[in-house]
């Protein structure tokens, strides 16, 4: 299939699962941008000679988000979160770390994807799934297990800051002596995981992620480190689906510290996107096909949902 095909396609089977919503995106709709700025430690510029890495601080913009596509869904929805991040260089250049809350991925390619979301496609009569199509889709593809089971278990959150993200690629980081080494990022919050219970995720109101991100922010900033879990032997670089053993050697490269909220950036005509194949020299990128599927998929979503904002 055609790249373009292929990016169009992705987009019309997200399209299914959330319906169409002009001039939002087509996956985590529903979002709130903030101001942040990084510190490299030492080690992360031993790690990768990549320009933020080195110092001094960088600007960064974080849009922490709920993974439907639907920008009404309420948040305390059981759903996927997203944190993307933004650096500002010094050179005006940009580069993006793009997260999820779930350890692993649903597919190794567009491709198996596309027969996933398929497979998972609720009758529109009953509203109903078709166990037996999603059955074999899982019998066939135990890959997407991990990603699925998390999924359905996933905590409903006290605060978009109180959850560890996973950037799920794994990247290539190239020390100025020309070693690299590959890892995949986290993103862990300084306040730990909290989670809320039935109870008091049932009395929350359709946005209070936001509002609680608001009252949070003004009190006092949110951390997160930025870790880089390396790969060890025999851990696959190019397969999101594949979770690595916990006690590979990890590498702190920074504290991301959020202060507010941001406004600066969506207005006027501003476009926004997070796009993970967005790297500087010191990271390289693999040949994971969930990757290399994103820019073309996101690239769609951005052209449709910028093409309904200029229609009004
Ligand atoms: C082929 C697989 C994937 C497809 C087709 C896909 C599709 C999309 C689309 C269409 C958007 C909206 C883009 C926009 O309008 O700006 C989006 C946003 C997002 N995706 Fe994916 N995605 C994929 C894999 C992933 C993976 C592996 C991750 C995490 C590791 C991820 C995390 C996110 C996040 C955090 C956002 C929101 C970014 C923002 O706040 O602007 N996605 N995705």
């Amino acid at each position: 299939m055609a790249s373009e095909e292929l990016s169009e396609r992705l987009v019309d089977s997200i399209n299914v699962a959330y319906g169409v919503h002009p001039g939002h995106r087509a996956a985590h709709a529903k979002g709130v941008l903030c101001a942040a700025t990084f510190t490299p430690t030492p080690e992360a510029a031993r790690l990768s000679r990549a320009t933020h890495f080195a110092g001094p601080d960088v600007r960064a913009h974080v849009r922490f988000s709920n993974g439907s596509g639907d920008p009404g869904a309420p948040d305390a929805a059981r759903d996927g979160r997203g944190m993307g991040v933004k650096f500002y260089l010094p050179d005006s250049t940009t580069t993006d770390i793009v997260a999820l809350s779930l350890p692993a991925f649903f597919a190794r390619t567009p491709e198996d994807l596309l027969a996933f979301n398929e497979a998972r496609r609720v009758d529109p009569e009953s509203g109903e799934l078709d166990l037996a199509k999603v059955g074999a889709y899982l019998a066939a593809h135990p890959e997407a297990m991990t990603a699925v089971n998390a999924a359905m278990t996933h905590p409903i959150p006290a605060s978009y800051t109180t959850l560890t993200y996973h950037a799920l690629h794994s990247f290539g980081f190239e020390s100025s002596d020309g070693t690299v080494r590959h890892g995949r990022y986290h993103l862990v919050p300084e306040s730990g995981e909290v989670a809320l219970d039935d109870a008091a995720a049932e009395s929350k109101t359709p946005d209070f992620l936001r509002d609680e991100l608001v009252d949070r922010l003004a009190d006092a900033p949110a951390v997160f480190a930025i870790r880089v879990q390396l790969a060890g032997e025999g851990d696959s670089i190019d397969d999101p689906t594949e979770t690595w053993p916990e006690d590979r050697e990890a590498v702190d490269l920074g504290r991301l510290v959020v202060t507010g909220l941001a406004f600066d950036r969506e207005r006027d005509g501003d476009v926004l996107v997070f796009d993970p194949t967005r790297v500087v020299e010191g990271i390289r990128l693999t040949e994971d096909p969930i990757l290399h599927a994103r820019s073309g998929a996101y690239g769609v979503s951005v052209s449709r949902r910028t093409a309904a904002e200029s229609h009004g």
